[in-house]
């Protein structure tokens, strides 16, 4: 017989189902709830709900474990392409040489922007941040790129177009914000050597694809492709609930991203670097100010909902740093600040009673900028690799015959009800 959960109120018992998923995680399914009890359940953050089921990512914050489709990324950022990690977030599984090479097509085939969207680039003011820009161009697409008829072929061409062409687009901003001339995505480069080329080339210093930063490009998306339902995926999957188009719905799920307490916190941790340079390398300072309840100031890539233990991409992304600074023979003093300052903070009594370690953030920041990205366009780089898993999730929500208009309750805790006022008897 299956588990369930016993409830009692006003003197009567309900139960309710409890279903394991495929790694023994539980939950209460509460889907009769209200019209069996007339209860909801109330819960800040989300921290104890689960709002699907899902087949694409597994993470076990407590253990430190982070899978696609089963496969721990540590494999995947050793072995994989983000190309082929993002067929397998898509698809569900890895694809053969031929699918591969026929996805390197398509990409190739799209990876062209509208010369129209360049003039909306030009009209943003200067200085606007590249993660607005992105956002509004992404739900721009939808009126460049006018819906097909048939279903599947409209989600699939959406699908590769913006996977394509968000990559391009990013680069495209940071052309045009440095006033100079657009770089188109070349058909013999791949899809991380692209992107770069479409960053750095100019006509008077033609960009040398290095080898190194290719791989840690790809490291990086892989590591960054999905993380269940974080808040920008959830955004992706409530927007889309209401059956908005595909670009609407990535487009959301950029702005929701853009928070510095989600991957807004690749730029702010660059930030938090440079003002502990600035203050003599200080870090205790940092710590102090970070423990302080009266202080808002948090320890920027600190810290995560789910994970109570190391995040395992910040633990690749550790090394990464150091064999990527290493090859390049660049020296970076960021870095020897973000060490001490971990290891100031794992020691610390505040961080270890509240289970606070670096999560993916903490030291991306170090790769980025050995790459030359400017740290504005950080979370646009953390957008890009984000872009399969919000498509996939997505996708199998709408593949999803449960799922539905998400359309959470609230207790009301306003006035209760009170007769208009005359505005001459106010
Ligand atoms: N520095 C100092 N204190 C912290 C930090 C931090 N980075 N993170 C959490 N805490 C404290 C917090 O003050 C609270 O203390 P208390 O129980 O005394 O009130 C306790 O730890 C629990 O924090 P919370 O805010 O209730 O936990 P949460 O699950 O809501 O927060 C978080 C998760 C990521 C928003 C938070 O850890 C944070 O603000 N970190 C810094 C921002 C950051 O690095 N964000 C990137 C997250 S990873 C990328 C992504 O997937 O988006």
């Amino acid at each position: 017989m299956s588990a369930t959960v016993k409830l009692e109120f006003e003197g009567k018992i309900y139960e309710f189902p409890v279903i394991t998923g495929t790694e023994g995680e539980k939950a209460i399914d509460i889907s009769r709830l209200r019209q069996d009890t007339g209860l909801i359940t109330l819960d800040p953050g989300y921290a104890n709900t689960g709002s699907c089921t899902s087949a694409i990512t597994f993470m076990d914050g407590e253990k430190g474990i982070l899978r696609y489709r089963g496969i721990p990324v540590e494999q995947l950022a050793e072995h994989s392409s983000f190309i082929e990690t993002v067929y397998l977030l898509i698809n569900g599984r890895l694809p053969t040489r031929r699918e591969l090479k026929e996805v390197s097509v398509l990409f190739n085939d799209h990876s062209l922007v509208h010369e129209d969207m360049q003039i909306f680039y030009q009209n943003f003011p200067r200085g606007s941040h590249p993660m607005g820009i992105l956002s509004s161009m992404a739900n721009a697409l939808r009126s460049f790129y006018p819906e097909l008829q048939a279903i599947e072929e409209e989600i699939n061409i959406t699908v590769v177009r913006l996977l394509s062409k968000v990559r391009t687009m990013a680069a495209m901003s940071y052309k045009i914000s440095r006033g100079h001339k657009v770089v188109y995505p070349r058909p013999d480069l791949k899809y991380c050597a692209n992107f770069l080329n479409m960053m750095f080339d100019t006509p008077v210093n033609p960009y040398q694809i290095d080898e190194t930063l290719v791989r840690a490009l790809d490291a990086f998306w892989i590591l960054h492709a999905d993380h269940e339902q974080n808040c920008s995926t959830s955004t992706v999957r409530l927007v889309g609930s209401g059956r908005v188009n595909l670009y609407a719905a990535i487009s959301a799920g950029i702005a929701a991203l853009w928070g510095p307490l989600h991957g807004g916190a690749n730029q702010a941790v660059i930030e938090m670097l440079i003002d502990i340079q600035k203050h003599g390398s200080d870090y205790q300072r940092a710590i102090k100010k970070a423990k302080d309840k009266n202080d808002p100031f948090r320890l920027m890539g600190f810290g995560h909902r789910v994970y109570k233990a190391y995040d395992p991409r910040a633990r690749i992304l550790k090394k990464m740093c150091d064999q990527v600074l290493e090859t390049l023979k660049i020296t970076d003093p960021l870095l020897e600040i973000a060490k001490e300052l971990e290891e100031a903070a794992l020691t610390d009594d505040y961080f270890i009673e509240k289970n606070l370690y670096p999560n993916v953030d903490f030291y991306s920041g170090i790769i980025l900028r050995a790459m030359g990205i400017p740290t504005n366009m950080f979370t646009v780089m953390f957008a890009i690799g984000r872009l399969p898993g919000w498509i996939a999730q997505w996708k199998e929500s709408m593949d999803d015959p449960e799922w539905k208009l998400c359309r959470p309750r609230q207790i009301y805790t306003g006035q209760e009800k009170t007769d208009y006022i005359a505005l001459d008897e106010r």
